[in-house]
C-alpha cells in the first residue's frame, strides 16, 4: 500500500506552455527550446488557426497543426484528440518538413479523437464572418469555430472516422448539412477543387501513425517519461475567459491540457506561461492597453508584428499587468517566460498597465466586459538603451533591464525564469 503511494506520488507529471495573452507571445521558439529536457511532446487544442515559428542554424519554420518539438532528435511529437486537423494544411505542412529532410511518418502521431476541419467548414467560417459584418470577429478563416461546433452539438468527423467503411457517406451528410447553413446564409461558393484535395490529403494522413493519444501519453508517463503539452493561441482568446466572443473557439488554458489529451488534473506539473515584454493581438476585439500611435507602429515595425501565416498586421500596445495576472491565475503558472524585450532596445521609456480605471473607478481586476473605454493606469520606466541580443547570462542584463523584470516578478508573484532577446534558439538566457 505504502510503496503504491510512493509511485503514484512521484509519477511523472506533463509540464504546459501556453500563451498568457492573445497568442503570438513565441510559444513556438520556446518549445523547441525546452524539448530536450522532454521525451514527448504533444499539442492539445487548436488547430492550423496557429502560426509558430522557429528559428535555428539560419532557417526559419512556421508551424501549424504540427508540434514544435519536431526538430530535437525522434521524439514521439502528438497531435492531441483537443486539435482540429486540416487534412490539406497539415499535408502541405509535413511535405514541406519532408522536403527539408525533416520526415515524420515515424515520429507523428495523431488521435483518432482529434476532429477533422472539412472544406465546409472553412466555407462556413467566411460566411459566419460576412454574416457578422463590422460585428466579425476577424478570425483566421481556416474553419476553427464551425469544426469545433460541431464536436460540441455531436455531429463532428474524428481522424479515427478514416477507417470507416462508411466515411464517404458520413462525409456527405455533413456536407449536406453545411450546404443547408450556407443556402440560408446566401452565401456563394465552390468547393469543388478544395473538396478534391481533400479527399487526396485525407488518404495522405493514413500513412501517419493514428493512435488512441490518452493511452499514448499516460503510459509514457507511467514508464516515467516526460511530457511537454504545447498550447496554441493565448489565454485572452480562451472561449470561456478570453475577451468573449472575440476569442477562438477552444480552451486555451491550462485545463484544456486534460480535456485535450486526456491527462487527469493532477498529472499537471510545471505550468510555463509566455509573455511578451509588452502586448499584440491580431483580429478584432478590446486591447486595454493598445497603442495607435508612433510607439505602436515603431513595436510593430521593429517587433515584425504580422501574422505569421496570414501577414495580417497585429496591433500592438503595453504590457498588461491586469490582465496577465488573470492569465497566471487562471492557468496556475508556475514560472515566467518573457520574449521579445529585445523589440524595446531603443525605447526612451516603457510604460507597464497595473490597473484600469472604468467609469471613473479603479480595478485590477480583468472584467467581465472588457470593453473600448477601459482606461489603463500606467507605471513608467526608464529604457534599457543597449542591445540584449548581445546579453548571454542574465548578469550581463543591464541595471534597468533587470528592474523591469523584477518589477514583473513581484507584481506577479511568479519567476521569470526564462528571457528571450532574439527569434534564434540561441538567443534564449535560462536562469
Ligand atoms: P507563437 O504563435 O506563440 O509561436 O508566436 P509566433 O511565431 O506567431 O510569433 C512570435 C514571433 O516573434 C516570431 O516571428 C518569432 O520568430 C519571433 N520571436 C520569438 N522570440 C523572440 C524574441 O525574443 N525577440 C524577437 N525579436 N523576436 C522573437
Ligand atoms: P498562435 O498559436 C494570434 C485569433 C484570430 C481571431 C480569433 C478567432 O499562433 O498564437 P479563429 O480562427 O481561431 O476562429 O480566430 O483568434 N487567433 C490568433 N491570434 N495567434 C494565434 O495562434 C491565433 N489563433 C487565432 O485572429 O481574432
Ligand atoms: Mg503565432
Amino acid at each position: 500500500m505504502c510503496i503504491k503511494n510512493t509511485i503514484r506520488i512521484t509519477m511523472k507529471k506533463v509540464d504546459v506552455i501556453l500563451g498568457l495573452q492573445w497568442g503570438d507571445e513565441g510559444k513556438g521558439k520556446v518549445v523547441d527550446v525546452l524539448t530536450p529536457r522532454y521525451e514527448v511532446v504533444a499539442r492539445f487544442q487548436g488547430g492550423p488557426n496557429a502560426g509558430h515559428t522557429l528559428e535555428f542554424n539560419g532557417e526559419k519554420y512556421i508551424l501549424r497543426s504540427i508540434p514544435s518539438g519536431i526538430f530535437q532528435g525522434g521524439k514521439p511529437n502528438i497531435i492531441g484528440n483537443g486539435v482540429v486537423l486540416d487534412a490539406i494544411l497539415f499535408r502541405g505542412e509535413a511535405e514541406d518538413l519532408a522536403k527539408s529532410g525533416h520526415d515524420l511518418t515515424k515520429r507523428l502521431f495523431i488521435s483518432k479523437k482529434a476532429h477533422l476541419i472539412l472544406p465546409t467548414h472553412r466555407i462556413l467560417d467566411a460566411a459566419y464572418e460576412a454574416a457578422k459584418g463590422s460585428a466579425k470577429i476577424g478570425t483566421t478563416g481556416k474553419g476553427i469555430g464551425p469544426t469545433y461546433t460541431d464536436k460540441i452539438s455531436r455531429n463532428g468527423m474524428r481522424v479515427g472516422d478514416l477507417l470507416r467503411p462508411d466515411f464517404k457517406e458520413v462525409y456527405e451528410q455533413a456536407k449536406a448539412r453545411h450546404e443547408q447553413i450556407l443556402r440560408s446564409l446566401n452565401f456563394e461558393y465552390d468547393i469543388t477543387e478544395l473538396e478534391k484535395q481533400w479527399f487526396d490529403a485525407v488518404e495522405y494522413l493514413k500513412q501517419f501513425r493514428i493512435i488512441d493519444s490518452e493511452y499514448f501519453i499516460n503510459n509514457a508517463l507511467a514508464e516515467d517519461r516526460s511530457v511537454l503539452a504545447e498550447g496554441a493561441q493565448g489565454t485572452l482568446l480562451d472561449v470561456d475567459f478570453g475577451s468573449y466572443p472575440f476569442v477562438t473557439s477552444s480552451n486555451t488554458v491550462c485545463a484544456g491540457v486534460c480535456t485535450g489529451l486526456g491527462v487527469a488534473p493532477r498529472r499537471i506539473g510545471e505550468v510555463y506561461g509566455i509573455f511578451k515584454a509588452y502586448c499584440t493581438r491580431v483580429g478584432s476585439g478590446p486591447f486595454p492597453t493598445e497603442l495607435f500611435d508612433e510607439t505602436g507602429a515603431e513595436l510593430r515595425r521593429v517587433g515584425h508584428e504580422f501574422g505569421a501565416v496570414t501577414g495580417r498586421e497585429r496591433r500592438c500596445g503595453w504590457l498588461d499587468l491586469v490582465a496577465l495576472k488573470y492569465s497566471i491565475m487562471i492557468n496556475g503558472v508556475t514560472q515566467l517566460i518573457m520574449m521579445k524585450s529585445d523589440v524595446m532596445n531603443d525605447f526612451e521609456t516603457i510604460r507597464v498597465a497595473t490597473a484600469y480605471e472604468i467609469n471613473g473607478e479603479r480595478t485590477e481586476e480583468f472584467p467581465f466586459g472588457v470593453s473600448d473605454d477601459i482606461k489603463p493606469i500606467y507605471v513608467d520606466f526608464e529604457g534599457w538603451k543597449c542591445d540584449l541580443r548581445n546579453c548571454r547570462t542574465y548578469d550581463e542584463f543591464p541595471e534597468a533591464f533587470k528592474r523591469y523584470i523584477e518589477f514583473i516578478e513581484q507584481e506577479t508573484g511568479v519567476p521569470v525564469k526564462i528571457v528571450s532577446v532574439g527569434p534564434d534558439r540561441d538567443e534564449t538566457i535560462v536562469r
